[in-house]
Parts: C-alpha cells; structure tokens; sequence
C-alpha cells in the first residue's frame, strides 16, 4: 500500500472516499469536519442533531455527496471523548477507518490526520499514529485462504492520501507519515513470521527471510550453524536444538549508520527467542491449543522487525539483534528431563522440563550478547504461560532492575500503543532453582513461573544493563483487536523501535 502526502483541502480531494472524523459529544462540526459540512449544505450538522452518528470510538459512518464534492462518499470516524483522545485512539480511529474502506471496496482514498488540533497531542506523532493504524488495521494473514486473494476479486486499498490543509506542517507530515509507515509494515511483517505455519517457518526458513530483509534494508547479517554454535560452546541452546531434524540457526543483525563507527554510538543488543515451533519437547506439551505454539517465535520476529526498521529509518546507533532459532522437539535425539547442559558462560543447567526451552536458548544468546559491549540489552520471548495468567493478553511483563532502562521500556510501550507492566526480579525466590547436581536447574515450578524464568535468565545477563519482556500473553489475540486480527500480533515490534529512537535521539 502506497501513502502519500499533500497540502490542500479534504473536501477537494478527487478520490473515492474522503476521511473525516468527529468527537463524541460534539455538537457543531468544526475544522475539517466543518468544510465537508459547508459543502454538503448541512449534512453533518443534521446527522448530529438527529443522533445518528455519535462518534464513539472505532465506530464509522458513510455518507453520500451527490455531486457536493468530488469525493462521491464520505467517511465519519469516531475518536470517542475529545478528553481522553491519545495517540492509541488515533491508532484506532485510523485502524477503523481504513478496515470500513476496505469492505466498501474503495482502493484509493483521502483522510486527514486525526486528532492533529488535540490538546497537548504533538502533530507529527498524531501523523504516525493515523499511518500506522492505516496499516496495522488492514493487515490480515491468509496466504493458504484460496477463497480470500485480495489481489484476484479485486479488493484491498491500495492507496492512502493524507491532507494537510497548513503549508507551515507538511514537512512533519512527509517526515512522521514515512515514519509510521516503517512502524506499521515492520509490525505487519512481524505478524507475518508469527502466523506463519511452522511446516514453512522452520529455523531454515525464518533465517533466510530475515537476511533478505535485513540485507534489503542495509542490515549486516551473519548466520551462525550447530558446527559454529559447537565451536563457541552454546551446549544450552544446541542441548535444544539437537531433538529437531531442522538445523538449528543463530542469526546476528547489525545496524551502524554509514561512515559511522560502533565506538563513538550507543550500543543497544536486542536478543528474540525464535522456537519455530515448541511441542514442549520429551515434557510434551497438551494438545488443546499446541497449534498457536507456531508463535513461540514471536520476540524473535519483533527483534527482527525492529532491526529492519532501524536501518530503513537510519537510527543514529549501533543496534544488534541476536535470534536464536530452533524447533523444541521430542525426538530419539532429544534431551530428557534430568539431563545437564553446559552454556556459553559454563554455567551449568539440569533439565527439570524440555518445555523450559525458551530460557535455554535465550542462555547462550545473552552471553553471546557481551561481546558487543553493549550500553543495554533488552530480551524479547514468548516465555512463560504464567505471565499470560499473570498480565492477560494486552499487557507484557517487564523485568528490570535498572531503573533507567525501566523509564525507557516503560515509555516506549507507552507511546507505541504496547504496554509494559513492571514485574519483579525477586531474589529470596532464586532458590527455587537451585539443583543438587549442576548450578541451577531450569523450572522452579508453577508458582511465580514468569519471575523463576527471569532469575534464572539473570545468570546469563551478566555485565551490561539488562531487561527482560515476557510477551507470552501479548503476541498471541484470540479474538480481533481495534487494530490487530486473531493471532500472532507482532507485539513488541514498535516498543523497541520506539526504544532505539529514543537512545538515537540524544
Ligand atoms: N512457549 C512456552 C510459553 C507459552 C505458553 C507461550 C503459552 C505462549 C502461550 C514456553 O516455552 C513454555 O513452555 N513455558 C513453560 C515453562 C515451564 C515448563 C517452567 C510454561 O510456561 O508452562
Ligand atoms: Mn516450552
Ligand atoms: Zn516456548
């Protein structure tokens, strides 16, 4: 989908849908709302007047012009109680706007940015929000759905005009537009990895995808084998791996601005845990609901997105991202319960359940994250059930005892629409994971799950600031969001895109 930006007046526009919006409770149309109004001779003021649109939230309604105006319809979108009115709601606003175009059929449309008078709301973040919503409210995943191929009956929007009526603005406009279009394609691309059946996202596959992208966009990419895992002595992450026919893959992506030198930038490693697909293992996993386990490669592909974006928006830092890929499965080859890995840092670990494979994994890849001296490193996985009971399904559990790291994580989930809870690195618990017969062992059982993951994940952290995100509830919807459809969300993606901008910022 193309965006484009223009100055003019909406109710110029030559396309077929204009979009406008309206605040709940508003009684006579101002701004953009009001020129559509003048050139339909009071329409909108009438529609008000009788009740028929009240501008919730996520609600729309269509009009016809009858040769009024160029634009044979026009589309009202709610934003709801003028407020509460925020960046998210823009998202929204934007996400249904666009979703009631698509059913009606319309390829090419108009919108202006919403919510761009807003109180204290900054222009060009509203700009971002509207574009970014705009893509994450069309996206769907149906690439196996023989009946529903947008490009063969003809449906799909393929092109989005923003009107910006203030000359003095457009340069923000162009700027934060392209912007939230980064935002929004890497998020869907991430959504893409996830929903992606594991058959075709083997560790194979997911690393082939990401160096096309990553080179694309200008990302140095280096793939590491099992014999090159061997060779660093990853026995945590291979002790995984080695259950699976797929070879197991741990892919590095680098991003440093041109003529650019790591030393004189920020440092920030990102690490994604990418299980392709996780039956648990020999500790094998139910069957109700293993199907959603494609998804256990939600952090990595949101590592891998913001990567992507990072370069395509040429943050001024040095951003690595480490994603160790693998499947978790039972096999003759696999682990056992019992049994003992050694990782990278030669700490030693006693299976207590294969099912904890996501720690596993994730051991080497923080090790692995030290070389880069690194002014922060931020994990990112799909890693315990108990944060999902813990946090539900639209929050994420953030680990971290550096409080500056805190306020920046909690800031940028905060602005990109995905929020963050604080939760704790409980230390009188750590015992729960003490074995009898290596250093720690890795379940400490049910109770605190989420906190016992991240203790254990802390003797792997070692001398750098570090955080963890347990996305195991948030990357995964049951049900359509506002801006989100059933299935892998891409969670993550833009809070951490968010977080290098910030760091790229100062
Ligand atoms: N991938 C799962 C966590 C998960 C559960 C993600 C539900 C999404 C939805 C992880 O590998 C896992 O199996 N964790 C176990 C850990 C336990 C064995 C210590 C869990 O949460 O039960
Ligand atoms: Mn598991
Ligand atoms: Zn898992």
């Amino acid at each position: 989908m193309q965006i484009h930006v223009k100055q003019g007046l909406i109710q110029e526009e030559d396309t077929e849908l204009v979009v406008v919006n309206l605040f709940e409770g508003v009684s006579t149309p101002g701004g953009a709302l009001k020129a559509v109004d003048q050139a339909l001779n009071g329409l909108i003021t009438q529609l008000i007047e009788e009740k028929d649109f009240r501008g919730r939230l996520g609600e729309t309604h269509l009009i016809y012009s009858q040769g009024a105006m160029p634009a044979p319809r026009v589309l009202i979108t709610g934003l709801g109680k003028a407020e509460i009115f925020d960046l998210d709601r823009a998202r929204q606003a934007a996400a249904a706007a666009a979703r009631r175009a698509r059913k009606l059929g319309v390829s090419r449309y108009s919108t202006i940015v919403h919510g761009a008078g807003q109180g204290d709301l900054d222009y060009g973040r509203a700009a971002q929000a509207v574009v970014e919503g705009t893509f994450l409210g069309l996206y769907r995943f149906d690439g196996y759905d023989r009946d529903n191929k947008p490009e063969e009956t003809g449906l799909g929007v393929s092109q989005v005009t923003v009107v910006e009526v203030d000359d003095s603005r457009l340069d923000s406009l162009r700027e934060n537009a392209s912007i939230g279009q980064v935002y929004g394609e890497a998020t869907n691309w991430a959504r893409d990895l996830a929903n992606e059946p594991s058959n075709f996202l083997t560790p194979g596959e997911l690393s082939r995808r990401v160096s096309e992208r990553g080179q694309q966009a200008g990302l140095r990419v280096e793939v590491l084998g099992e014999a090159e895992m061997a060779e660093m002595g990853a026995g945590s992450f291979l002790g995984i791996a080695q259950g699976s026919d797929q070879e197991g893959q741990f892919i590095v992506l680098e991003h440093l601005p041109k003529g650019r030198n790591a030393g004189d930038l920020t440092t920030v490693v990102l690490v994604g845990k990418a299980i392709t697909f996780d039956t648990g293992g020999i500790s094998l996993k139910p069957k109700t609901n293993m199907w959603k386990m494609k998804n256990d490669m939600g952090g990595g592909g949101a590592t891998a997105a913001a990567l992507v974006a990072t370069a395509l928006l040429n943050l001024p830092i040095h951003a690595v991202g480490i994603i160790p890929a693998t499947e978790n499965m039972p096999s003759g080859r696999a682990i056992k319960p019992g049994d003992v890995l050694t990782a990278m840092n030669g700490k030693t670990v006693e299976i207590i359940s294969t099912d904890a494979e996501g720690r596993q994994v994730l051991a080497d890849a923080l090790c692995y994250a030290q070389r880069f001296d690194p002014a922060a490193v931020v994990d990112i996985a799909t890693l315990t059930g108990s944060i999902g009971i813990a946090l539900g399904r639209k929050i994420a559990g953030l680990f971290c005892d550096n409080d500056e790291l805190r306020g920046r994580l909690s800031d940028a989930g905060q602005l990109a629409g995905e929020p963050l809870w604080p939760m704790p690195i409980y230390k009188p618990y750590r015992k729960l994971i003490d074995s009898d017969v290596a250093d720690m062992k890795n379940s400490g059982g049910a109770y605190g799950g989420a906190i016992n993951a991240a203790l254990f994940l802390k003797e792997f952290a070692e001398g750098y600031p570090w955080a963890h995100l347990d996305v195991a509830g948030a990357s995964w919807q049951d049900e359509q969001g506002p801006y989100s459809v059933r299935g892998g969300t891409g969670y993550g993606t833009r809070l951490l895109i968010e977080l290098l901008r910030g760091y790229g910022q100062e």
